[in-house]
C-alpha cells in the first residue's frame, strides 16, 4: 500500500496542469449547479446540456462523466453531493468516498478536484472522504496482465478551492489518513507476519521518528518479572514471545493530565484449546485495538497535539499447543486478582486486564482508554454500523458521543448493570473470566471495569466496525482503521469545557 504523497493547491481552475480527470461537484434538486468555483463558458455549456437532459441528478455520490476537448484533463467527472440542506460532513465523505471508487475502477491516478464552497467543518469531510477511500490491499496478490496490471492509487492530487483554510484542512486529514492507512496495514497484514515482535519494531520506528515519544519495550524475561499473569496465560499456547509495549507522548509537560489507551494485541486468535469451529480466517485482525493506539500515537505526535499521551499495548497469539492455558484453571492477573478460566477464547479480556491494572498502578492516567476487537456479541448487537462503547464515565462516554458526532465514527454505549457483575463470581477464584453468551459484550467490559481501579474508563469493542468482508461507506473492504479519527478528535477537544 502507497499512500497518496502529493498534494497540491490552487484557488482558481485557469492556472490547472494536465490531470486524468477534472472533477466539478453538483448540489442535487432546485439548488443544482455547480457547487464549487464559477467555470469558464468552454465547461459551462457541455454541462447546460448534460444538466437539462436529467441524466444527472446530483445525488449523493452520483458520478457522470464527459469527454471534452481543448481542456488540460482527458475527462470531466461530475460528482453528486446530495440536497444541499442535508449537508453535513459525513455526507460529502461519502460522496467523495463514492469518487474514488468509482476513479480506482478507471485507474484514474491524477486529478483536479474542485472544492464545494462549504464552512470549513465540512471542508474536512471532503479531503477525508477522498483518502480513506484511496487504499486497497494490494500486498498479496499478482497483478491480472489482463485489468492492465497492478491495481493503483490515486497519487496525485490538486484541490481548487478560494477557501483559505483549504491546506490546513487538507494537509491534517493527510496526517490523519496516513495513520488510519497504518492502522489498516498491520490488521491485514498476514499473521505470521504481524507477530508481537513486528508491533514491537512498529512501536520502536515511531518513537524514532519522533523526539516527544519514548518507547519501553518489556521482552518475556521483564513480563515474566513483572507478573503479568494473564498475558503470560495467554501466551502460553504460542511459539512467539509476548510483548508488553508502552509509548509515551509529552505534548504538555507542564500538565499532570494523561490519557492512557490500551489495545488488544492478539495477533492470532485461534480461540486455544476451546479452538473456535468458525471464522477462524478473520483472526488476523484480533491486534485492530493495538493497531489503532499505535496510529493514534503516530497521529498525535505528527500534529503536535498540546497532550500527554500513553499507549499501552499487551499482545501476544492466542494458539493450541500442549502447553496451552487450560479452561477451568485459575491464574493470578498482575493487580493480584485470581481469575477462573472459563474459557480460553475469552482472551482478549485478560489480556487487557493486565494491560489496563499495569496502566492504573504505574502509568498515573487521568483517564484510562481501550480499544478492543473483543467479542462476537458486538456484531450481533450492532453490526457494522457502530463501535460499541462502555464506560464508567457519563462525561467521558458523552464526550465520545461528541466526537462521534463529528468524525462519523458512531458509537453507541452500552450498560455496566451491577447484575454482570454477579455473572462473574467464582467458587475458586476472586472472578471467573466468562458467563456464556448472554449480554456477552457488556459481562466482557464489566470483567475489565475489575481492573481500572476506578479511574475514569471507557472501553470499545471494535470487533464489528475494525474488518468488515464488505466495503462500507469510504472504507474499502477488510481493516478499516476506525477510531483513530475517533479518538484524536477526542484528544483535541479534551481541554474544551
Ligand atoms: N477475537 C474474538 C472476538 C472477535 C469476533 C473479533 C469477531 C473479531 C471478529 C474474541 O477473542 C472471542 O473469541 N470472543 C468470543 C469469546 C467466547 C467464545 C468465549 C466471542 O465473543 O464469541
Ligand atoms: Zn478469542
Ligand atoms: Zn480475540
Amino acid at each position: 500500500m502507497k499512500t497518496m504523497n502529493s498534494f497540491h493547491y490552487l484557488a482558481q481552475l485557469d492556472k490547472r496542469k494536465k490531470a486524468d480527470a477534472l472533477v466539478i461537484p453538483f448540489w442535487k434538486g432546485k439548488e443544482r449547479g455547480e457547487a464549487g468555483i464559477s467555470l469558464p463558458p468552454s465547461l459551462t455549456s457541455p454541462l447546460k446540456n448534460i444538466l437539462a437532459s436529467g441524466d444527472f441528478k446530483g445525488n449523493e455520490g452520483e458520478v457522470c462523466i464527459l469527454y471534452l476537448d481543448h481542456e488540460p484533463e482527458k475527462r470531466i467527472v461530475l460528482l453528486g453531493l446530495g440536497d444541499k440542506k442535508k449537508m453535513a460532513a459525513e455526507a460529502l465523505r461519502r460522496s467523495y468516498g463514492s469518487l474514488v471508487k468509482n476513479c480506482l475502477g478507471r485507474k484514474l491516478k491524477s486529478l483536479n478536484i474542485v472544492v464545494p464552497d462549504v464552512d470549513e467543518s465540512f471542508l474536512r469531510g471532503v479531503v477525508e472522504g477522498f483518502l480513506m477511500a484511496n487504499y486497497r490491499v494490494d500486498r498479496y496478490k499478482h497483478p491480472d496482465p489482463e485489468e492492465g496490471g497492478r491495481p493503483s492509487l490515486i497519487n496525485e492530487v490538486t484541490w481548487i478551492s478560494p477557501h483559505k483554510s483549504m491546506k490546513a484542512v487538507a494537509e491534517k486529514a493527510l496526517v490523519l489518513s496516513q495513520a488510519i492507512n497504518l492502522a489498516r496495514d498491520l490488521t491485514n497484514g498476514n499473521a505470521d507476519d504481524i507477530t508481537p515482535q513486528y508491533l514491537e519494531a512498529c512501536a520502536k520506528e515511531i518513537a524514532k521518528r519522533n523526539p516527544k515519544i519514548k518507547a519501553t519495550l518489556f521482552d518475556k524475561k521483564r513480563i515474566i518479572k513483572e507478573k503479568l499473569g494473564l498475558l503470560l496465560a495467554v501466551n502460553r499456547g504460542s511459539s512467539l514471545d509476548p510483548a508488553f509495549i508502552i509509548l509515551e507522548y509529552k505534548g504538555n509537560p507542564k500538565s499532570k493530565d494523561k490519557t492512557v489507551l490500551v489495545g488488544k494485541g492478539i495477533t492470532y486468535d485461534t480461540g486455544g484449546l476451546n479452538i473456535k469451529v468458525a471464522n477462524m480466517e478473520v483472526m488476523k485482525c484480533d491486534m485492530g485495538g493495538a493497531a489503532v493506539c499505535l496510529a493514534v500515537m503516530q497521529a498525535v505526535a505528527q500534529l503536535n497535539l498540546k497532550v500527554n499521551l500513553k499507549v499501552v499495548i499487551p499482545s501476544t497469539e492466542n494458539c493450541v499447543d500442549a502447553k496451552s492455558f487450560k479452561p477451568g484453571d485459575v491464574y493470578t492477573s498482575y493487580s493480584g486478582k485470581t481469575v477462573e478460566m472459563m474459557n480460553t477464547d475469552a482472551e482478549g479480556r485478560l489480556i487487557l486486564a493486565d494491560g489496563l491494572a499495569y496502566a492504573a498502578k504505574n502509568l498515573h492516567p487521568t483517564r484510562l482508554i481501550d480499544i478492543a476487537t473483543l467479542t462476537g456479541g458486538i456484531d450481533i448487537a450492532l453490526g457494522p454500523e457502530a463501535t460499541g462503547m462502555m464506560s464508567s464515565s457519563d462525561q467521558l462516554a458523552d464526550a465520545f458521543q461528541k466526537a462521534g458526532d463529528t468524525t462519523g465514527e458512531r458509537v453507541w454505549r452500552m450498560p455496566l448493570f451491577e447484575e454482570y457483575r454477579e455473572r462473574l463470581k467464582s467458587d475458586i477464584a476472586d472472578i471467573k473470566s466468562w458467563n456464556g453468551r448472554s449480554a456477552a459484550p457488556c459481562v466482557a467490559a464489566t470483567f475489565m471495569k475489575d481492573f481500572t481501579q476506578e479511574i475514569p474508563w471507557v472501553h470499545f469493542d471494535i470487533a464489528s466496525t475494525a474488518y468488515t468482508t464488505e466495503p462500507k461507506k469510504y472504507h474499502p473492504k477488510y481493516a478499516s482503521g476506525i477510531c483513530v479519527r475517533l479518538i484524536v478528535e477526542f484528544l483535541e477537544h479534551l481541554g474544551d469545557k
